[in-house]
């Protein structure tokens, strides 16, 4: 959440911070701001989007070649131009761009109200910028990062801040504890951003600052040390070049580019984790813990969001073929718990961002008690993938729309290759079953080409329920979560209620809803379930429910009885939620365009939640 970025070196900085700014756009789009100094220093900031402050600015000849930027997502105070980073400190010695929320800023603001300090903004981060100055004028000795030191050490919460001293010009501070930041290494240069987006285009070198590390950035040098000043570490860790990924192309959004990558994203999941003859899996993240994975007594799955929904598909696989117990856990509320958790659990953490504030929270508990740590996370180099003892990466690319298609996707698609080799290594699934379900696994993305090919025909269902003002979800076994993960698409970037049921659960409440004006869309092909979600079907009917159903291709029997038909290829049950949750985004997508919503920037939503 909010999106920080800083440069320091000869280039002019505006248009490196303007362009970081929108790759960091969805992380926060509220507001936005940036402060440059060419002698003295100048902030530009106001509600709304980057491209609106980037005309705003620009008709000011913004100049320096050091500077710090901001997108926001609001947690203190609404959207407004006060309110928007950065922020200055009371006597303008200090100026901060923070990411994250400092807990106990109502004490620090009274403390600093008693010595005389005013406010213009209702945010947290004004009490830093002030803090940081208290601190600084308080003794003539300290210096900027002296000040800022001492001040972190009274901040109860969590920060990314970089900062600049307006009597100290040439240096960025920057600090992280709990928010993601990543320092840029160039030649006479140096980049600063909560994730590497916008350093990619200059430099593949990288430093991934750890909670406490503190940076001090100047044109030729830099000092990494923690907030106690003890020299720490250095790990310099190369990126990616996967630049391409962060341009719409063709597509109007980058959601609708992002559900058509997923063919190719699912086979770059699982291409080079399949021997040539596929019989074997090969995770390699995972191979020195595989042993202690085989032995476990059960497995915890945590994620928030789409990432809880891919866990809940794991849960069916895993029981079904590995036999192990599987508990799935919301992040946020296992995290508060006192969970049971003993020493020959694995418990593994999904997160796209790898920096969602209660996943990590839930990897540090589980970690405390003793339990084996797995992460399965799509951001090289984030804090889960860090702090987890080992994991398997998605691999599916920079995901740009806030709501999550193709993570979700590679998700389950790594989930589905450790559930099957979990199971083969405990022989608990046979050669034959193992052998098919792996040679369909390689035949999903072609599958999944020939679901993308109805996009217009999707559209024009779109089209006749784009005015639905709820929704109804339904699906059985591992299509429930499917069901689930339908209507979280559909509700975030439609703003239209919608609720994901299991099928057989109808009876017991939704059915109430069901009226003339209530579409009900029913993940419903041709498995075990099928005879049973047909009888949910009639029951919607003979209520005059309106019914899309997603059904196996060829499947004739519902043509009658629902009012849409979706097509779905074929497949061995275990693998149809990799193919049922195509239509569903699809659907979403267009419902929310046809309503003129913003899907790349739901309102209220940000990519990556850093704080709880
Ligand atoms: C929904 C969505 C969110 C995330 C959730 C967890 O489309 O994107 O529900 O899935 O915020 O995020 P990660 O996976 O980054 O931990």
């Amino acid at each position: 959440m909010c999106g920080i970025v800083g440069y320091i070196g000869n280039r002019e900085a505006f248009p490196v911070l303007i362009n970081g700014l929108k790759k960091l756009e969805y992380r926060g789009y509220d507001s936005a701001g940036v402060a440059l100094l060419n002698g003295s220093l100048e902030v530009f900031k106001q509600k709304g989007k980057v491209a609106d402050l980037e005309s705003f600015a620009a008709a000011k000849n913004p100049a320096g070649s050091i500077g710090i930027g901001h997108t926001r997502w609001a947690t203190h105070g609404i959207p407004s131009d006060e309110n928007s980073h950065p922020h200055q400190s009371m006597n303008g010695y200090f100026t901060v761009v923070h990411n994250g929320i400092v807990e106990n800023y109502a004490q620090l603001k009274s403390d600093l109200t008693a010595h005389g300090y005013r406010f213009v903004s209702e945010t947290d981060t004004e009490v830093l910028a002030c803090l940081f100055e208290f601190f600084y004028t308080q003794n003539s000795g300290n210096s900027a990062e002296a000040a800022v030191q001492l001040a972190l050490s009274k901040v109860v919460g969590a920060y990314g801040i970089a900062v600049l001293c307006s009597s100290e010009k040439d240096k960025i501070i920057a600090a992280r504890k709990g928010s993601p930041l990543v320092i840029g290494l160039g030649t006479g240069e140096y980049f600063v951003a909560s994730d590497a987006s916008p350093i990619a285009e200059f430099t593949s070198h990288v430093v991934y600052l750890n909670d406490y590390d503190l940076v001090v950035l100047q044109r030729s040098n830099f000092t990494l040390k923690n907030i106690e000043n003890n020299p720490v570490s250095l790990t310099v860790s190369s990126l990616e070049d996967r630049i391409g990924e962060t341009e719409k192309g063709d597509f109007d959004h980058f959601m609708l580019k992002e559900i058509f990558e997923q063919p190719q994203t699912i086979e770059e999941t699982f291409k080079g984790r399949l021997n040539p003859g596929y019989s074997e899996i090969v995770l390699g993240g995972l191979q020195n813990v595989f042993p202690r994975i085989v032995d476990a007594r059960r497995i915890i799955i945590i994620g928030c969001g789409t990432s809880w929904h891919a866990a809940l598909i794991a849960e069916y696989l895993l029981e079904e073929y590995a036999r192990i117990p599987v508990e799935v856990e919301y992040a946020s509320e296992f995290r508060y718990r006192k969970p049971v958790i003993y020493k020959d659990d694995v418990v593994i953490l999904i997160s796209q961002s790898g920096e969602t504030a209660d996943t990590l929270a839930a990897l540090r508990l589980a970690k405390n008690e003793g339990a084996l740590v797995l992460g399965i996370c799509n951001v090289v180099g984030s804090s889960l993938a860090r702090e987890t003892e080992a994991g398997v990466y998605t691999h599916a690319g920079v995901e740009i729309g806030v709501a999550s298609t193709k993570a979700f996707t590679a998700q389950m698609t790594v989930l589905t290759l450790f559930a099957l080799k979990l199971a083969k290594e405990k022989s608990t699934i046979s050669a034959k079953e193992f052998d098919v379900l792996v040679k369909e696994l390689a035949e999903i993305p072609e599958k999944g080409r020939v679901i993308l090919q109805q996009n217009h025909r999707i559209q024009e269902i779109a089209a006749k329920y784009k005015d639905a003002v709820n929704a109804l979800y339904l699906g059985r076994g591992c299509l429930f979560p499917v069901a689930l993960e339908g209507a979280l698409k559909l509700k975030e970037i439609s703003y239209i209620h919608a609720e994901g049921y299991a099928a057989g659960e109808m009876k017991h409440g939704p059915i109430a809803l069901v009226d003339d004006n209530l579409p009900v869309v029913v993940v419903a092909p041709q498995d075990a379930f099928y005879e049973k979600i047909v009888s949910n079907i009639q029951e919607i009917k003979a209520r005059k429910g309106n019914v899309i159903a997603i059904i196996s291709e060829g499947d004739s029997g519902l043509g009658e009885l629902a009012d849409d038909l979706i097509e779905i290829p074929g497949s061995q049950p275990a693998l149809a939620p990799l193919l049922a949750v195509l239509p569903l985004q699809l659907l979403a997508y267009h419902i929310a365009v046809l309503r003129g919503c913003n899907v790349d920037q739901p309102r209220n939503l940000a990519k990556s939640v850093t704080v709880e």
